[in-house]
């Protein structure tokens, strides 16, 4: 199956990265969110990044212009009739299960029948939105990463339920956007936050305790575990609401201490400190 057309669902900081990435790779997307507002930002930051990395060279200028066109925005979340004709949906809306799941049950009442129906979630059980589609052999997950046109990887995460051809289908659309995969069964954090997390959380036990101070901590593993990124800045990149969310989920699950926020994190979340998106979390950013 080539997928021409591509629905994404939320526009926020994957939303907008997974559209860019499709509509790079040739889809036509439809990109949607609560308001008109918020999808004209996304699409106008989507615009902008791609004439960025065409100034640097990185890609051609008539690719960015192009990509640029092929993104359209519709702000019916409820009604979801903009994406009754794709072959592909990607959910990436807030990570809220019941959100995700009222979703789902409109995905399964609108899209034509042959649509892959995948969700970005990190953390929620992916069985749920497939059960809630009504057709829960079409629904399988794509794990993107922050930012999704600088890493490659998607996490395919499969239910009991999906089936072979909607996984070969998934694969197939993965090469087409030049992605990197790898195969997980549905379990909260799959491969990556799995280990991730209760680093992330280590690191942040360290600073509340004064151990060190936040620079420190991202300095020691950026130049003596040879990370790219500190775990601290990483959660900033995250966006401390959505890493809450996760661990929440993944604590519900699993229920061991190393994947309960710890205390500062909470609080930097009811401060409405969410990391870059908001300017400050662990750090401050202009
Ligand atoms: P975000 O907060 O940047 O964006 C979420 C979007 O959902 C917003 O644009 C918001 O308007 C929209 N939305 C739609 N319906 C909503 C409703 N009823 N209530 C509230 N918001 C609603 O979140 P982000 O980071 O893009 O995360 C989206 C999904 O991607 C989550 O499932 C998350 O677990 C997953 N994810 C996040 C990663 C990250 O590093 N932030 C990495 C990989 C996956």
């Amino acid at each position: 199956m080539r997928v021409e057309r591509v629905g994404v669902i939320g526009a926020g900081l994957m939303g907008s990265g997974i559209a860019q990435v499709a509509a790079y790779h040739g889809c036509d997307v439809t990109l949607v969110d609560v308001d008109e507002v918020r999808v004209a930002k996304a699409i106008e930051g989507i615009r902008g990044r791609l004439a960025r990395e065409a100034e640097r060279g990185r890609i051609s200028p008539e690719s960015a212009e192009a990509a640029a066109e092929r993104l359209h925005g519709a702000a019916d979340i409820d009604d979801l009739r903009s994406v009754a004709r794709v072959e592909a949906v990607i959910e990436a809306v807030v990570e809220d299960l019941d959100v995700k799941t009222r979703l789902f049950r409109r995905l399964g009442e609108v899209c034509r029948p042959d649509a892959l129906l995948a969700s970005n979630t990190s953390s929620l059980p992916l069985s749920d939105l497939a059960a809630a589609s009504g057709r829960p052999e079409r629904v399988i997950g794509l794990h993107f990463f922050n930012p999704p046109w600088a890493l490659k990887l998607v996490e395919i995460v499969s239910t009991a339920s999906t089936t072979e051809e909607t996984l070969e289908d998934a694969l197939q659309f993965c090469r087409q956007l030049d992605r990197v995969t790898v195969q997980v069964k549905d379990t909260p954090g799959f491969i990556a936050n799995r280990l991730l997390v209760p680093f992330i959380f280590d690191a942040i036990e360290l600073l509340q305790t004064g151990v060190a101070s936040a620079e420190d901590i991202d300095l020691a593993c950026r130049v003596g575990l040879n990370h790219a990124m500190g775990p601290l800045a990483t959660a900033d990149l995250i966006g401390l609401d959505t890493l809450k969310a996760i661990a929440e989920s993944m604590f519900e699950e699993y229920g061991e201490p190393r994947f309960k926020a710890p205390t500062l994190l909470r609080r930097l979340v009811s401060l409405g400190h969410l990391g870059r998106k908001t300017g400050r979390g662990f750090f401050r950013y202009s």
